[in-house]
């Protein structure tokens, strides 16, 4: 079926993907140019999603890390203690501001866009299934209706923008499920959606309602309050408002649940979604989960490593990215940012609830320059990622911004550049990959920080069992060294006398490798021997030839041996089994069949987009990112205009299937 759909569709291709980017390991390690400060950058006045400051790399620490070292393994999950509960594939997934899913899925049902379904596709294939989270600030000013006079799928009601915190109300129209529901179709995303919390006498249902029948079993949950330890804050309730109050609010919206019809599925409820002014403690000591239990389907927290607030919108104390760029590159920084929550992982788990981290990224108010997008940023999320997984976390959404955020997974060009531009993909994207590769798509893998080489905080390593099995290693270096003097040597050891047991290495092992010629870089990113390109230029396909690295092992010596450069990320993977699950032979792709320069949902003065940096405070430029003082009360740059007239292929796609109740 997918297959004769796509015979269907007019081949069009304008790309210029970049084919020839694709860089091997060895070339790598010959040595490659690190990063200087980028003089251009200083000038730059576009979007921050285009900023090309490059900062330096931090130096080789003094003293500089073994670089070798043994893994001593256990074949067997029986003999370890202290593996995480079982992981799905779809642990890393995708927060999109409720504003923004038109210039990032779709304009409506039938126009998606292209890039989006390819970069979900490719998540689709090495883990079964993608997530992602449709809400942020906006979710609480939202109302739905049936369809809007301008024929749009979604709107800004402009009238209460005069409303105190400026936060606008938003229309979403019906069309907007069938959008979403269109999207599972072709490539299995399953959404959480928020739903509106401003009014708690007047609760606004239609977004569950309509939620459930568009999506069905592809609703994972409904997250109730964004943040609510901020609504005081940002004067959505009064001063006083506290985790009681928040605690009385849920029960009232449990009620109004109870009592419609419309809403069949009554125990998917996700809250509190606290970000950290609140302590999750602060909830759970309200009796939040014990008293909620059968509403509740997860637990979620939201929480960024630190804010560039100062330099967006002067607010707070300026942060200097070459400063804290080395605070990135470290083991230790996802470390700290699980700890405050390891508490309530376990607490979560004594309660049988999943624990999400439901937004997250570099750095709220927009991230850095020259950290955000670049390779320090791809290690250090999926080090954090892996370590939200060995710390009993469910799964994690990674925010995605508008074109003045510099943190994207991936973003569109400005619409009246999507004739020739095609997106761009940042670096955290390729975190998701790995990641998705890594636990694959049994949803029973676990995982265990190794404290590898002797809990080195710049070479941390992890292993993964599969059911029982230990079947994948993963190894960081996060350091950058052209020379190759910092690449270390990963001696892995499975069972064998030391533990009493036979020699357990396979004879060869495969290495899938994430990396760049330095940490600053941003472009030149390869997974595995492919690429998504630098700026403007991907379609949401890989590029370039599968490099999958074969490592000999000697079983009589009962080593195997893996070389990671510096800077890199290795997977390693035990069997071929494990290898080929994760990697698709013919991907699923959504070819380009038609461009728009139409797509055109938010008004912007065309000045200010030839001129504004994206930092202003009157920028317009609209950020989603948290910690926006205006909310996001800007939409923003309307996204790209690469778009596939989908009502055939995607026809034919849900007839074949049957997945989507429409
Ligand atoms: C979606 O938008 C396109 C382009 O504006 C339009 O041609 C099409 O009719 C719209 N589809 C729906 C279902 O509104
Ligand atoms: C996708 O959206 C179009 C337009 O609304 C609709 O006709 C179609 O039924 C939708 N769903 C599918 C699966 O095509
Ligand atoms: C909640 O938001 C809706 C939609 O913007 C608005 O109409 C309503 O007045 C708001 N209610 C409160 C209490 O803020
Ligand atoms: C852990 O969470 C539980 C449940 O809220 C609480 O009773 C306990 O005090 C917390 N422990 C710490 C160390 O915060
Ligand atoms: C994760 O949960 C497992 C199973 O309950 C437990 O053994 C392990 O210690 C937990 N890990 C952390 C870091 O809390
Ligand atoms: C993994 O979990 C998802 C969601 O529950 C499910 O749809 C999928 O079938 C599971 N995969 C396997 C291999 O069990
Ligand atoms: C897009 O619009 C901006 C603002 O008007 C303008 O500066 C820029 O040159 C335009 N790009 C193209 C390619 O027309």
């Amino acid at each position: 079926m997918q297959t004769s759909a796509l015979s269907l569709l007019c081949y069009l291709s304008f790309l210029s993907v970049a084919q020839a980017s694709v860089t091997v390991y060895s070339q790598v390690r010959l040595g490659s140019p690190t990063g200087t400060a980028s003089g251009s950058a200083a000038s730059y006045t576009g979007a921050a999603a285009y900023d090309p400051t490059i900062l330096n790399p931090p130096p080789i620490p003094s003293p500089a890390p073994a670089t070798q070292f043994t893994l001593q393994l256990a074949s067997s999950a029986q003999n370890v203690q202290g593996l995480s509960i079982p992981q799905p594939g779809a642990f890393f997934g995708f927060s999109i501001e409720m504003s923004v899913i038109n210039q990032v899925i779709g304009i409506n049902s039938t126009f998606l866009q292209v890039p989006f379904l390819n970069l979900m596709a490719n998540v689709k294939e090495r883990a079964g299934r993608v997530h992602v989270r449709v809400g942020g600030n906006t979710q609480e000013y939202a109302t739905v209706v049936p369809t809007l006079a301008d024929g749009k799928d979604m709107e800004k009601d402009k009238t209460s923008l005069t409303n105190p915190t400026q936060t606008p109300g938003l229309f979403l129209t019906y069309d907007i499920f069938y959008m979403l529901a269109n999207v599972t179709a072709l490539t299995n995303v399953n959404w959480y959606l928020g739903v509106p919390f401003n009014d708690t006498s007047n609760f606004r249902l239609q977004i569950a309602e309509i939620g459930e029948a568009v999506l069905g079993d592809h609703l994972l949950g409904l997250q109730v309050g964004n943040e609510p330890d901020l609504y005081s804050a940002h004067g959505h309730r009064p001063q006083t408002y506290s985790p009681s109050d928040y605690f009385g609010e849920f029960g009232t919206i449990i009620q109004a649940i109870a009592n419609d019809a419309n809403i069949p599925v009554k125990n998917n409820l996700i809250g509190p979604s606290v970000s950290g002014t609140w302590t999750p403690e602060d909830v759970w000591n309200t009796g939040f989960v014990p008293s909620y239990s059968s509403s509740l389907g997860a637990l979620a927290v939201e929480h960024y490593p630190t804010d560039n607030c100062y330099a967006e919108y002067g607010i707070g104390q300026p942060v200097d990215p070459q400063t804290v760029f080395p605070q990135f590159l470290t083991h230790a920084s996802g470390q700290g940012l699980v700890a405050p929550y390891l508490n309530s992982t376990n607490y979560a788990q004594s309660q049988g609830k999943p624990f999400l981290m439901f937004e997250t990224n570099t750095a709220s108010c927009g991230g850095f320059p020259g950290i955000s997008d670049s390779f320090g940023a791809a290690l250090w999320a999926l080090d954090y990622g892996l370590q939200m997984a060995y710390s009993n976390f469910s799964g994690a959404m990674l925010h995605v911004g508008g074109q003045n955020v510099y943190y994207n997974p991936f973003t569109p060009p400005p619409t009246n550049e999507s004739s020739y531009n095609q997106w761009t993909i940042g670096p955290v994207y390729y975190s998701v990959l790995a990641l998705a590769e890594a636990f694959g798509t049994s949803n029973n893998s676990r995982i265990i920080d190794l404290g590898a080489n002797s809990q080195n905080q710049y070479t941390p390593a992890y292993a993964i069992y599969e059911g029982s099995n230990l079947v994948k290693v993963a190894l960081f270096n996060f350091m950058t060294d052209p020379s190759g003097a910092n690449t270390y040597t990963a001696t892995i050891s499975i069972d064998g006398s030391a533990a009493g047991l036979p020699n357990g290495v396979p004879t060869q092992a495969h290495v899938k490798y994430l990396l760049a010629p330095s940490v600053s870089s941003k472009t030149d990113m390869t997974w595995a021997g492919q690429t998504l390109g630098g700026v403007f230029q991907s379609d949401g396909r890989l590029a370039g030839s599968l490099n999958v690295e074969t490592v000999t092992c000697d079983q009589n010596a009962n080593t195997c041996q893996v070389q990671v450069p510096a800077p890199g990320f290795a997977l390693v993977f035990l069997s071929q089994s494990s290898l080929s699950e994760v990697s698709p032979s013919a991907p699923q792709t959504f070819p380009t069949t038609a461009y728009t320069q139409t797509i055109n949902t938010v008004t912007i003065n065309p000045s200010v987009l030839a001129t504004s940096n994206g930092r202003g405070r009157t920028g317009e430029l609209g950020s989603t990112s948290k910690g926006n003082p205006n909310g996001a009360s800007r939409v923003g740059v309307v996204g790209s205009g690469v778009a596939l007239l989908l009502s055939i292929v995607v026809g034919a796609f849900v007839i074949g299937r049957e997945a989507v109740r429409l």
